[in-house]
């Protein structure tokens, strides 16, 4: 059947504002020091809702001319160009690298610029796709890419899409949360090669190569964790780390791995003391939401399942 992507429909923006009390208004309603901090070994994997910022919350809802295959990152650069200024969002490469645009579109963490309208457009269940490839509600393929639509509610006809800041997280303004706290949790797992510091030598002892040589093999075992940005997605899918508990949260994890996997870090044995507490790898309750929201495809549960196989295995 030919579609005409180029045809526009118009579709309403529903989304989720959030504007943050004035800081000196913060400042005495906290009524202490502003440097206090919740301790835990994960520091803020069990205070996140600590660093939550009181403000104004409200749905606004945007009607706008959009093509199918047009990004919702599109969508809301023409809302902050042509209609409010003053709505907030966070990107920057606007093509999957960067992974500093990942919000909640139809309840589902996502990223902006990957979500194309033609895949989260909601209308009244049991309408059917038309000729022009918009989607309908109840039309959701099973073998659909990750970052397709797997909850849809009702919506007024025209078409619906539901944005919210990434669930898991305190919002800084409108769709903006504060990803300090899973960037700080990395960190704090030290992410970056612990090598043992032999460099390769010529017959007369000189530095061959500034390099740790690995075989392909060897790099298999990891490579795919290294594409990782670090956009919390799996976080906001997570029911554990999304829904308050104490925990270090998969991609924190998945950092851990990808090193815990490389055959030239020599740090495994206290990188996998360091995630093997309540709320280190034990909250993990292996529900596995993280690897079917994945925009870079990693199985992120799996990979968890074989850490937590690695953690155990130590302890025997
Ligand atoms: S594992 Fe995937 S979903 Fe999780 S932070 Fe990395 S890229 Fe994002
Ligand atoms: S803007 Fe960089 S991943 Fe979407």
């Amino acid at each position: 059947m030919h579609h005409d992507d180029s045809r526009s429909e118009t579709v309403t923006l529903r989304i989720h504002r959030f504007a943050p009390r004035p800081q000196r208004d913060r400042d005495r309603a906290r009524g202490g020091s502003p440097f206090a901090r919740k301790s835990s070994p994960f520091g803020d994997s069990g205070s996140r809702s600590a660093r939550r910022t009181r403000g104004k919350q409200w749905v606004q809802d945007y009607q706008l001319e959009v093509r199918p295959d047009d990004t919702l990152l599109d969508c809301l650069l023409t809302i902050k160009r042509e209609v409010d200024p003053t709505l907030a969002f966070r990107y920057s490469c606007g093509h999957g690298m960067c992974g500093s645009d990942a919000v909640a579109v139809n309840g589902t963490p996502t990223l902006l610029c990957k979500a194309k309208v033609r895949d989260w457009i909601q209308q009244l269940p049991g309408a059917a796709h038309d000729d022009e490839g918009f989607r309908r509600t109840g039309d959701v393929d099973d073998e659909a890419q990750p970052g397709t639509p797997k909850h849809p509610v009702d919506a007024p006809s025209g078409g619906t899409i539901e944005l919210a800041p990434l669930p898991g997280f305190p919002v800084q303004r409108d769709l903006i949360a504060d990803i300090d706290s899973m960037l700080e949790q990395i960190t704090r797992l030290k992410p970056y090669l612990i090598a043992d510091g032999t460099l390769a030598t010529t017959v007369d002892g000189k530095v061959d190569v500034f390099e740790y040589l690995q075989k392909p093999e060897q790099l298999a075992q990891y490579e795919t964790l290294t594409t990782c940005i670090t956009c919390g997605v799996c976080e906001g899918a997570c029911p554990v780390y999304a829904g308050g508990e104490a925990f270090i949260g998969p991609a924190a994890l998945i950092n851990q791995a990808r090193f815990v996997n490389d055959s030239r870090d020599m740090a495994t044995a206290q990188r996998l003391e360091a995630i093997d507490s309540a709320d280190g790898i034990q909250a993990c309750q292996s529900v596995r939401a993280c690897s079917r929201e994945c925009p870079v495809g990693i199985d992120v549960g799996e990979e968890i399942w074989q850490l937590i196989a690695k953690v155990k295995e130590r302890e025997v």
